[in-house]
């Protein structure tokens, strides 16, 4: 058996952020390396990603994953045996045709891409060169550090739907370092915070560790956000600047969109109206699925008005699938796609997503899940895909903090210039505000 030849792979039960169970892959190389890698899980999912395969039944709210498990010890296991893991398009593509359902429910969409990044793993340990290596020898891209997203407060079904908007969050284009990114974000987090419990609310964190959002609005976040990053001593909209992700799916269908905490229902131009009004209010450079997944005529109307200020990202709305993307484009819908290697069910479709997404001029933004656990291949892909921009949470919680501090091990790797810095934003507000000077 060759070096890189797939010996042995394995699954096993683990546990999420969540403390939902999980599925773990471990391959292991004819000359003895191992790659290991977690599942994540999403709470808002697109209706047309990769479905993950969950037991049912009453035990553990029928999330288990024992199926999941068994099918890469036996189907998978059998099918991949002695194929070279440095083959990953051919192993995806061996995955894929084992499946044979359109949402991978065959498998499990969670077997697939635990198998599918533990490949990935094995091969960069079989080659000796770190994960973001490999990823870029197999992307064809130039490595780069990523802008990061940084969650500040939470909500939608990540906070009980306590505010509607599932993400308030701040990035930091005007920095020099990655690092300098890190210390900014944190000072506004500790801010923010300090905000909550000055209105005396108790200060507990959502699902990926931003603020809980004890809000009567969701301008009430905005207005908040804005005064934690001032309490920082920063002016809003130059070295800081806003993202939002609505999820509109969790609260909207078929052109409707509910306020629960405002207990009043908006159509689609009432929708692109508030939003506007938003933006027209507060620094925000980004907004991920400003209308629901099933309304693409909002989609198209939103990015027709606002495409040439905004990067507008499609994440339930493009589920990290080319021919979507590929869609989308001709449609005029978004400027950016979220690329979640579990909603494409492996990384040579992720891959594949993030050309489609080049060739039509769309930026890309890595990013984790909800669900997520202490792997931190994201940071890798992040950074071999040349992608620009990556997502993962707020910053408290390991499992957000270890993507955030393997990217700073990662920049001591590449060096200082490796830090895209604000270019990810080139084309919107921000960018045409700091060429003119103005920051
Ligand atoms: P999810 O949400 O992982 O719960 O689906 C993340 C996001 O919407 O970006
Ligand atoms: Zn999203």
């Amino acid at each position: 058996m060759s070096a890189s030849a797939i010996q042995e792979l394995s699954a096993r039960r683990v546990w999420d952020s969540r403390g939902n169970p999980t599925v773990e892959v471990e391959v292991r190389t004819g000359s003895g390396v191992i790659g290991r890698a977690i599942a994540p899980a999403g709470a808002s999912r697109g209706t047309r990603e990769a479905i993950d395969l969950r037991d049912g039944g009453p035990a553990l709210q029928g999330m288990d994953v024992r199926k999941a498990v068994a099918n890469v010890n036996t189907a998978i296991a059998t099918a991949l045996k002695g194929m070279s893991c440095e083959d990953q398009g051919g192993i995806d593509a061996a995955l894929v045709a084992l499946d044979g359902t359109p949402l991978k429910s065959g498998l499990g969409g969670n077997a697939m891409v635990a198998t599918s990044l533990a490949v990935l793993h094995a091969a960069a340990a079989a080659k000796g060169v770190p994960l973001w290596r490999h990823v870029a020898d197999l992307s064809g891209e130039v490595p780069s550090l990523p802008l990061p997203e940084v969650q500040i407060f939470g909500g939608g079904a990540h906070a009980g739907r306590r505010v509607d908007v599932q993400d308030f969050m701040v990035m930091v284009p005007g920095a020099g370092s990655f690092d300098e990114v890190l210390e900014v974000t944190s000072e506004i987090y500790r801010a923010a915070g300090s905000l909550m419990s000055a209105k005396g609310h108790s200060v507990g964190v959502a699902d990926e560790g931003g603020w809980w959002p004890v809000f009567s609005n969701n301008e009430e976040a905005l207005e908040t956000l804005v005064r934690a990053i001032e309490a920082t001593g920063e002016k809003p909209g130059e070295r800081v600047v806003i993202s939002l992700d609505i999820a509109a799916s969790e609260f909207g269908s078929r052109g409707r969109y509910r306020l629960a905490l405002e207990d009043r229902e908006l159509d689609r131009d009432q929708m692109i109206d508030l939003l506007g009004r938003w933006i027209d209010s507060y620094p925000i450079v980004s907004i991920e699925d400003p209308l629901a997944e099933d309304d693409p005529e909002g989609t198209v109307a939103f990015t027709q008005a606002y495409g040439d200020r905004l990067q507008i990202i499609g994440d339930d709305y493009l589920v990290t699938n080319a021919e979507l993307v590929a869609s989308a484009a001709g449609a005029g819908a978004c400027n950016a796609v979220l690329i979640k290697v579990n909603q494409a069910g492996t990384v040579s479709e992720s891959i594949a997503c993030m050309q489609e997404a080049r060739r039509n001029g769309y930026r890309c933004i890595v990013s984790a899940r909800s669900g997520e656990t202490e792997d931190v291949s994201i940071s890798h892909l992040a950074v071999g895909l040349n992608a620009g921009q990556l997502k993962v949470g707020s910053f408290t919680r390991s499992e957000r903090m270890a993507k955030w501090n393997e990217c700073l091990r990662i920049g001591d790797a590449l060096g200082g210039s490796a830090f895209v810095g604000g270019a990810p934003l080139a084309g919107t507000w921000w960018a045409r505000q700091s060429e003119g000077g103005s920051t």
